[in-house]
């Protein structure tokens, strides 16, 4: 953190975060099931304005989970989190009003950010009256927002309803609608996984273009490195609730330094949106976040795991410009 009087480099701060869930009945329980699911488990990264950050893995490995604790859509169950200094977990009413219009989530499906029945000028200004923008001011903005978002000719979509509009629209829409109130911090999840490969690019092209004329600061949450390495330019890489490899997407993709981020790296030969990808070679799904195996969780489906790694859990240590949480790397650190 700079010491002086500017507004600090860092606007987010994970510091051994932990959001674990309570499932299963005391039935499951007793049966020796365990009843948490550790779906983030103690990880800590710092988010620098104006940085754009990927949040990269399989299904089930805590991205989503880690996107709402940023957003405060879920309380951390250990650890904190601080939104310029202040911690999220204890602000008061109308710090947190503030940072409610500060940040803003961008759905993975367009069709369920949005209400079938509001049509898109109401839908846009849903948010505007929620922080009690007056009702003459709000035409404006909606209209501004659809331009920002490059719908051309906005206002001939007002009246109309999600169901009218192609996927790409929609998305676009709900852009607008994360967008109003000028927030400066978006976590953008799977934005593009619904739609069809033809409009992915149009959709990423506009949420690049909208983040840089902004400044914003995002977080972009996706299972697909070649859509990871087109929007952002650090990547974190998460493994059942844990970071393995963060740093510099074109370092990551160059040269993986994880096993698991080797693993995603080939399944992607070159890259590109609109790529199809191979298996990754390392077999299919990750365990059971209920019963994570020992020490380093990784260790089951790694080709190169020895016996340290059943013992301990890797802590992330700096290897060249990157954190990389391996025994492979012990030793080599700085
Ligand atoms: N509300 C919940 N209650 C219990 N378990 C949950 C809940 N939400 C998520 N989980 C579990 O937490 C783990 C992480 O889920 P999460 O949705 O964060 O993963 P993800 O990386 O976003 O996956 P995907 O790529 O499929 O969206 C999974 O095992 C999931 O089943
Ligand atoms: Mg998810």
């Amino acid at each position: 953190m700079m010491m002086s009087g500017k507004k600090s480099d860092v606007l987010v701060s994970v510091f051994e975060a932990k959001l674990h869930y309570r499932v299963g009945s005391a039935l499951s329980v007793m049966r020796g099931h365990s009843s948490v699911v550790k779906a983030v488990d103690g990880v800590s990264f710092d988010i620098r304005r104006g940085e754009s950050i990927g949040l990269l893995g399989e299904s089930g490995c805590g991205k989503s989970s880690m996107g709402r604790l940023l957003l405060k859509l879920e309380d951390v169950t250990g650890g904190n989190i601080n939104f310029e200094g202040y911690d999220l977990s204890g602000m008061g009413r109308l710090r947190l009003k503030k940072f409610r219009a500060q940040a803003q989530l961008i759905f993975q499906n367009p069709f369920d950010a949005v209400n079938p029945r509001f049509s898109i000028r109401a839908a846009l200004a849903e948010p505007l009256e929620n922080a009690g923008i007056p009702r003459k001011d709000r035409e404006a903005k909606i209209i501004a927002a659809l331009e920002l978002v490059k719908l051309p000719d906005p206002k001939q979509f007002l009246d109309r309803y999600p169901h009218q509009l192609s996927g790409g629209q929609l998305q676009r829409v709900v852009m607008a609608r994360a967008l109003i109130l000028e927030p400066e911090f978006v976590v953008a999840d799977e934005p593009v996984s619904m739609l069809d490969v033809s409009v992915r690019a149009g959709v990423l092209n506009v949420f690049r273009d909208v983040r840089d004329r902004l400044g914003l600061t995002a977080i972009y949450i996706s299972h697909d490195l070649a859509l990871v390495r087109y929007v952002c330019e650090r990547t974190i890489v998460m493994y059942l609730g844990r970071i393995m490899e963060d740093g510099p997407t074109e370092d990551i993709v160059r040269e993986p330094l994880h096993p698991y981020t080797k693993a995603l790296v080939s399944a992607v030969p070159v890259p590109h949106p609109d790529q199809s990808h191979e298996p990754l070679p390392i077999g299919r799904g990750a365990p059971d976040p209920r019963n994570p195996p020992s020490g380093c969780v990784f260790r089951d489906r790694c080709p190169k795991a020895f016996a340290r790694c059943a013992s301990d859990a890797p802590k992330p240590q700096t290897v060249g410009t990157r954190l990389v949480a391996c025994h492979l790397y012990d030793g080599e650190a700085g």
